[in-house]
């Protein structure tokens, strides 16, 4: 039997509320195939844990990571530890290091989920973003100088290499490729004059490797407004790490709310574990309710199972949650439901079962 060694990284706020029920979700599929098991591993660490040692994680946590098949998170930061503080010392430092260095996101419609747009087909919502994340506007480079003086400046630099940028922007040909979809590029070339300008240069060169991969390209304002507007014209979509950070909370609206949406951070090479989680972060303003919407971190797992080769059981996974979303019974309150957290995982497992019973699942 395989062994697939998960390292759990509950974090803050709503984190562990989300992230249990992911993990009952998972089992779920593990308990109907005998080749596979998770074992899971709990790391405590987050902002409650930098209250008690001033540090977010062990000095050698990105060591003890290294060893697993994957990582599951469900969110970081909570008022107290600046979030700066509590993002750099952990999120950010597994992604960096550990060159997750592409962020898938799905912003498209499931059935039954309810969009912010008025007058749009469900089939034109269906968008695969892939965000930048190892480098650009999150370098993590710069400098405050003269502090608390009158001539203080503070830099943030963005950094975008030739190798960073080029790999991104392949990946994306290659999945748009695959996928026999669109790609289309997201940048700001006309303000930002160096960052942006290559990135754009970057897309035409890797472009003329795929004549077969249809293209476009938008500025990111312009993309912002068209995404609402015209959400069709958006198939498989590469943009940096804070456009696509940005993009994606849109793109949670436009696809049924953050209470839904998805990420997985991918090294695609394998060469250290990768990381699964909910766009969304620790929604203080409802921790310690049981409200919190599970669907997203459970969608994650969907994404940890297709990453594993289990594609039959991300399927699985989130046709369960289609099927939830379509009855429309069983909803936390993000989605104008009562239900509470642990209600919509079980509910959703309960669809998992008798679907397995119904059609006796191939894989
Ligand atoms: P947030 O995503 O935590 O919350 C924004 C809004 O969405 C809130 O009203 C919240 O209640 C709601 N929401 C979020 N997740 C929900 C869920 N599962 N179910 C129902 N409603 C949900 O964003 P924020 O308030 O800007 O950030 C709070 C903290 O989380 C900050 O410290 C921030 O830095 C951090 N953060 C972490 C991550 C991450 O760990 N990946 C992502 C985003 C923000
Ligand atoms: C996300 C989050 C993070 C990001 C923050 C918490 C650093 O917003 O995963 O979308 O900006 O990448
Ligand atoms: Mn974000």
């Amino acid at each position: 039997m395989k062994i697939l060694k998960i390292a759990v990284i509950a974090g803050d706020g709503v984190g562990p509320e989300v992230i249990s029920e992911g993990i009952k979700v998972l089992n779920k599929v593990a308990s109907i195939d005998s080749t596979f098991q998770f074992d899971f591993t709990y790391f405590p660490w987050g902002c409650e844990f930098y209250s008690k040692h001033g540090k977010m994680m062990d000095d050698d946590g990105i060591e003890q990571l290294k060893e697993f098949d994957a990582i599951y998170l469900g969110a970081v930061g909570f008022p107290g530890v600046p979030d700066h503080i509590s993002l750099w010392d952990l999120l950010l430092k597994i992604r960096k290091s550990f060159d997750q260095y592409v962020n898938i996101r799905p912003v498209t419609l499931l059935k039954g989920a309810k969009t912010a747009l008025s007058d749009v087909k469900r089939e034109n919502i269906n968008m695969l973003f892939i965000r930048e994340n190892s480098e650009g506007e999150y370098s993590g480079a710069g400098d405050w100088l003269f502090k608390g003086q009158d001539h203080e400046v503070v830099l943030q630099n963005s950094v975008f290499s030739r190798k960073g940028t080029e790999r991104i922007i392949r990946y994306a040909f290659e999945t748009a490729k695959r996928e026999g979809r669109s790609l289309t590029s997201i940048s700001k070339g006309n303000a930002l004059n160096y960052s942006m300008v290559f990135w754009d240069q970057v897309f035409e060169e890797v472009s003329a490797e795929y004549p077969e991969v249809k293209t476009a390209s938008y500025l990111v304002d312009a993309a912002a407004m068209l995404m609402i507007k015209d959400p069709k014209r958006f198939e498989v979509v590469v943009t940096s790490n804070l456009f696509g950070d940005i993009l994606t909370d849109l793109g949670a609206a436009i696809a049924g709310g953050i209470g839904l949406a998805a990420g997985a951070n991918i090294n695609p090479e394998r060469d250290y574990p990768s990381m699964f989680e909910p766009i969304h972060g620790s929604a203080p303003d409802i921790a310690g309710q049981g409200i919190a919407n599970p669907l997203a971190t459970i969608w994650s797992a969907s994404q940890m199972l297709d990453f594993f080769g289990y594609e039959a059981y991300g399927k699985l996974v989130l046709e369960a949650i289609e099927q939830l979303l379509v009855d429309g019974q069983v909803l936390t309150p993000d989605m104008n439901g009562t239900a509470s957290t642990s209600e919509v995982a079980d509910k959703i497992i309960e669809i998992i079962e008798s679907t397995v019973q119904s059609n006796s699942l191939k894989v």
